[in-house]
This record gives C-alpha cells, structure tokens and sequence, in this order.
C-alpha cells in the first residue's frame, strides 16, 4: 500500500454529525456538530467541542446543559440544514420539523426524530484554539423503544444512522459482527479466525452468487459461506425468496402461508423509516424505493 503523508487535519472518521440540543423548552435551540466523542466509560463521560461563534456555545455557557442525539438518514437534510443555520436568527424547529422535546434530568431538549438522546451536564469548558471543549457527564439516555428487542438489548441497525466522514453524509449499513466475534470464532477450531459479510450486499444486488468451481461452498438456513482470497464471507440468504423455501414445506398451502410470513417480515411497511432495504427493492436517487420488475 502507498500512502501520502499530508498535513494535520481533521480526519478521523466516521463520526456522528450528532444534534446538540440547547436551551431550554421555551427557547430550544439544536445545531450538527462532529467533534463529539466519548471520554470514559465510567462515570459516562463525553464532550463537543464547539467555535466560540455559535449561538449554541452561549446557550450551554449559560446553562450548563445540553442533549447530544443521534440522527438518522431519514432526517439527513434537517441535520445538514441546522448545521449551517443559527438559532440566534431563526426557529431551526420550525425551518426543519424536527421537534424539541423536554428531557428527564436537564432543561435542554431532546430531538424525538433521533432514536438515542443523551443528557449531558457540563463539568469543564477547556478552550483550545479555534473551538471550546465542553466536557460533561452523561446522566441519562433516552432510546427509542422500536429499536429495543424482546430481551431489553438496543438493536440499531434498522435505526439508519447517520455517519460522517470528511465533509459527507453516510448511512452506516449493515451490521457485519459483535464485539468480541473475531475471538469468540477462535475459540470454535471449526470456524475460521476471519468473518465478514462484507460481500453480501454486492453479491445480492448482483441477485446470484457466483462460486467459481472447487470453491467450498457451506449452506446454512440463513447463510451461505464461502471463502474468497482467504476471508470468509457469509452470505445472508433474501429470505423472501422462493428458492430458499424450506423443503419441509409439504403442500400448496403451507407453502403459501410461509410466503406470507415472510413477506409479512421483510416487507417495506415494516421496515418503512429505516434504511433496511430488502434486496428486491433498488433504492432510486431520491432515496425512494423502485421494485424489480418481475422476471417474465
Ligand atoms: C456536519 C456538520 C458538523 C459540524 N460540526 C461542528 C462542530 O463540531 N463544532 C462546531 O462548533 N460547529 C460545527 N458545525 C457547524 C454548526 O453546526 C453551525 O455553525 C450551526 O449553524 C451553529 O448553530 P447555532 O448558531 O444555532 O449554534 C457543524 C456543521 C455540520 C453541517
């Protein structure tokens, strides 16, 4: 690999172009910013560092408070839009519909459209240069409960995060493994060190999985696994597909209500709001859906 060694700049990435809620519910106030991280684990603490000029560094000046929120890419244009807009001019609620809701612990308001709020109480205000880190406690966080499963874990990945990265929007995509997964394989002598689905979402827009022959090929209910230049790849199966019907299906009519089912799972209704895009659908440039037109 060559690299091009350039000046010092801000490049880590991705970061979260995350909504800094000021104020107070009489006069909310929310603005993008990246420079926010997490500092320690325990006590919670994080920071956003913020440039002297912004009307959202005087409101948490004064009152010492404010909510980080987590957008998602169905609210990418309002995070675009409050991140170039003063609230010292306008009612960035009313110019973009996202809405300001009270908090539990601080004044300042919670975006309801971000699925994760955290209220944040400043300890420190450490001027640098160009911006003003405001280190604070994170005393309470507020997630949406479409995103909590059946045993109280937070599943994000049909949340659509929004991500940034040098000076552009992403979505963050699928989720490809847990912490940990890259050991907990180890341990299994049967499973190989390296897992990834990384290929998945390539191979299934192409709709068939090529496997060049003397390739090992392994079928699984959901998954198929194959081995490229060394690296697993596992394949998530398009449930929804007729070929991957189960063959205990005996007749026309179990066969039909297995269809249902699954397209009742992985329909668009369900998934409507997240970038869950079932493979079928091809998403046009204006972020809508487009159906495959059917094989004849
Ligand atoms: C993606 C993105 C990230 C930003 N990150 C920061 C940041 O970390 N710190 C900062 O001071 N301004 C940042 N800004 C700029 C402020 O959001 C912008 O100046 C905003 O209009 C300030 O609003 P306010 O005056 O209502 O506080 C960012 C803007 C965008 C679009």
């Amino acid at each position: 690999m060559s690299k091009q060694t350039w000046q010092p700049g801000t490049m880590l990435s991705p970061l979260p172009p995350a909504l800094i809620g000021s104020g107070n519910m009489e006069h909310p106030n929310v603005m993008t910013a990246a420079w926010t991280g997490i500092i320690c684990s325990d006590p919670v603490l994080t920071y956003v560092s913020l440039r002297p000029s912004r009307y959202t560094h005087e409101l948490i000046s004064q009152n010492k408070e404010f909510t980080i929120n987590l957008p998602t890419w169905k609210i990418a244009e309002a995070t675009d839009t409050v991140g170039v807009k003063s609230g010292r001019d306008l009612d960035k609620f009313a110019l973009t519909g996202l809405t300001a809701e009270p908090c539990s612990k601080v004044k300042a308001p919670q975006i309801a459209e971000c699925p994760v709020s955290m209220e944040c109480k400043v300890l420190e205000v450490r001027p640098f240069g160009t911006h003003d880190m405001f280190l604070a406690e994170v005393v309470a966080v507020n997630v949406d409960d479409k995103y909590i499963d059946e045993n109280g874990a937070l599943d994000l990945e049909k949340a659509g995060l929004l991500a940034y990265a040098h000076g552009f929007y992403y979505t963050l995509g699928r989720k490809i493994g847990k912490f940990g997964f890259s050991v907990e394989k180890k341990k299994n002598p049967a499973a190989p060190s390296i897992a990834t689905v990384m290929k998945a979402d390539e191979k299934f827009g192409k709709k068939k999985i090529q496997m060049p022959k003397g390739r090992t090929v392994s079928e699984a209910k959901d998954t198929t696994t194959f081995f490229e230049n060394g690296v697993e790849v596992i394949v998530k199966k398009p449930k929804f597909s007729p070929k991957h019907k189960p063959t205990s299906l005996k007749n026309d009519k179990e066969r039909k209500d297995f269809a249902r089912q699954k397209s009742v799972k992985f329909s668009r209704k369900e998934n409507k709001g997240t970038n869950y895009e079932p493979y079928s659908f091809k998403k046009k440039s204006d972020g809508s859906f487009k159906q495959k037109p059917k094989r004849k």
